[in-house]
């Protein structure tokens, strides 16, 4: 399958046959071990060992060496990549490892690449299919429009990427299902990764381009790929106040550029066997407003709507997937800035559902629209399950660092289903407790609730205030401040928006 100018295939017969610009296969451990790094060795006349031990190289996770054949084999170059113990690889981490070969093949002038695929099993080998796919496209994923330079102007060498199932030739010849199987599996990590570096540029983009009416575009652009399946609803402001969402609006007032409700529906051919709703931060500048941020804390601040890119790309994916289910997308979009017309501290804000909050922190304005948001899913959609993706708190990023999501819920199944898809995807996302008794922090004199309580517990009270709107629908909330964009890389994940949220959202509507 072909995307971004990379065919993604299948590459029948022996590795050392396979006559590609660049060969790639993995060591678990001691290369030296591996029957297929010794065949290649063998064919090589022993440099390949040569090297690998003048480079340390020992198969561990993070190490790589690349050689160059001389025609000795059909490869031109050969790439090995280590990745630890066999027994601690879990599946996706091989995004990593085809992501590295594509990179490797980009910065070497290779056109085509034969990626060998690790034999973990069977079970195991769709879904390494599909997340290879998703490595490959991930990898290669870079945000330039912005760079002038020649070298960001080129093409990149890559052509075709193919994944070598049958290393030492001679097994079986795939059957037609199994090669249709494989098929369906890189068309899905095509997809889903499109979705993922589509979400991504919608976070890279400076806030001066991706307005909350940008935002509305995309989804309507969206929708028009998928006619049949995908509806969108756009309301502007004065339909919002129409609705009653004193809290979603008092945080866009004091910006120019006007707020954008967005909510997307997909319908599936076949009836429904439940409803789902995400729901994405929307904010697409938080300046903190008169709590204003530090510039250093806000230096990062067009990531805050990156919730709302990620349930806006996943519909996308999920449309040309196909799903048995009815999948909802809702983005509450403004700007949290400062002007004469900001609101302010000790305002007191009606919610649609007519909960009365006193705001103590202005840059606590998250909440606030996601309150709404949740308020209208509840009331005018009505779902069975009801999840929202926010970068809501520094105080998460405290709890579980830079690259874990936090999951706070009081339904614990819903939490249970939500989690094990994640872990599929390797979305890393971890379990907060909703600790009933930090709610007296949110206590106000003066209104039903203050938007923010203490210092400690912060990314708790942010999902207890949630929580409030939520009421008994079954709800999850996912706090993707730290994921949602990274300051170091790794080849799947370049630095910038990570697109988190989307490959999860994708798996959960799509397998049912
Ligand atoms: N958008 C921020 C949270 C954030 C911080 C996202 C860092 C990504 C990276 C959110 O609106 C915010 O400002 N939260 C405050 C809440 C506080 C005032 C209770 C925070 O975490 O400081
Ligand atoms: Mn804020
Ligand atoms: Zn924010």
């Amino acid at each position: 399958m072909e995307s971004r100018g990379v065919e993604i295939g299948h590459v029948s017969g022996p590795a050392l046959q396979a006559s590609v610009d660049l060969l790639a296969f993995t060591s678990f451990g001691d290369p030296t071990k591996d029957a297929l790094f010794k065949s290649v060795d063998a064919a090589l006349g022993g440099f390949l060992a040569d090297v690998a031990r003048s480079e340390s190289f020992e198969g561990k996770s993070g190490q790589s060496i690349t050689v160059h054949t001389h025609g000795r084999i059909a490869a031109r170059r050969v790439l090995v990549i280590g990745a630890g113990a066999r027994g601690e690889f879990g599946n996706h981490a091989i995004r990593d490892l085809t992501a590295l070969a594509a990179q490797t093949a980009n910065r070497s002038a290779s056109a085509s690449v034969g990626f060998v695929l690790p034999q973990l099993g069977g079970t195991r080998e769709a879904a390494l299919v599909q997340l290879a796919a998703e490595g490959v496209l991930l990898g290669t994923y870079k945000f330039g429009r912005y760079l002038t330079g020649e070298d960001h102007k080129r093409p990149t060498s890559l052509k075709s990427f193919g994944l070598i199932t049958d290393a030492k030739g001679g097994g079986k010849k795939p059957t037609a299902a199994q090669q249709r199987a494989f098929q369906t599996s890189v068309a899905r990590g095509v997809t889903i990764a499109g979705a993922v570096n589509h979400a991504r540029d919608l976070v890279n983009e400076p806030a001066a381009v991706i307005t909350p009416t940008a935002l509305a575009a995309e989804a309507q652009a969206i929708a028009k790929r998928h006619k049949d399946t995908i509806t969108v609803t756009v309301l502007d402001g004065k339909k919002c106040a129409e609705l009653g969402m004193g809290m979603f609006l008092a945080v866009g007032k004091g910006s120019d550029q006007e707020p954008r409700f967005i909510h997307m529906t997909y319908k599936p051919a076949k009836k429904p066997k439940k409803r789902l709703c995400f729901i994405g931060k929307g904010i697409t500048f938080d300046s903190g407003g008169y709590s204003l941020k530090p510039s250093q804390g806000m230096e990062d601040m067009k990531v805050d709507m990156s919730g709302a890119a990620a349930v806006i790309a996943a519909m996308d994916a999920i449309a040309a997937l196909g799903a048995p289910v009815e999948v909802h997308a809702v983005a509450a979009c403004c700007e949290n800035l400062v002007s004469g017309r900001a609101y302010k501290l000790g305002d007191v804000l009606t919610s649609m559902d007519g909960t009365t909050v006193e705001i103590n922190n202005t840059d606590a304005e998250g909440r606030l629209t996601l309150g709404d948001a949740i308020t209208y899913a509840r009331t005018k959609i009505q779902p069975d399950e009801l999840f929202d993706l926010a970068t809501l708190t520094g105080a998460c990023m405290v709890a579980l660092g830079p690259y874990t999501a936090a999951v706070l819920s009081d339904h614990e199944q819903l939490t249970r289903g939500w989690l094990a898809v994640a872990e599929r995807t390797g979305e890393d996302m971890w379990r907060l407790p909703l600790n009933n008794r930090l709610r007296e922090q949110l206590k106000s004199s003066v209104a039903d609730m203050r938007n923010t309580g203490d210092r400690y517990g912060g990314a708790i009270t942010a999902g207890l205030f949630l929580k409030t709107f939520a009421k008994d629908t079954p709800w999850v909330h996912v706090d993707i401040a730290g994921p949602a964009s990274v300051s170091s890389a790794r080849p799947a994940q370049p630095k910038g928006g990570t697109g988190f949220g989307v490959a999860t959202i994708v798996e959960y509507a799509t397998r049912g």
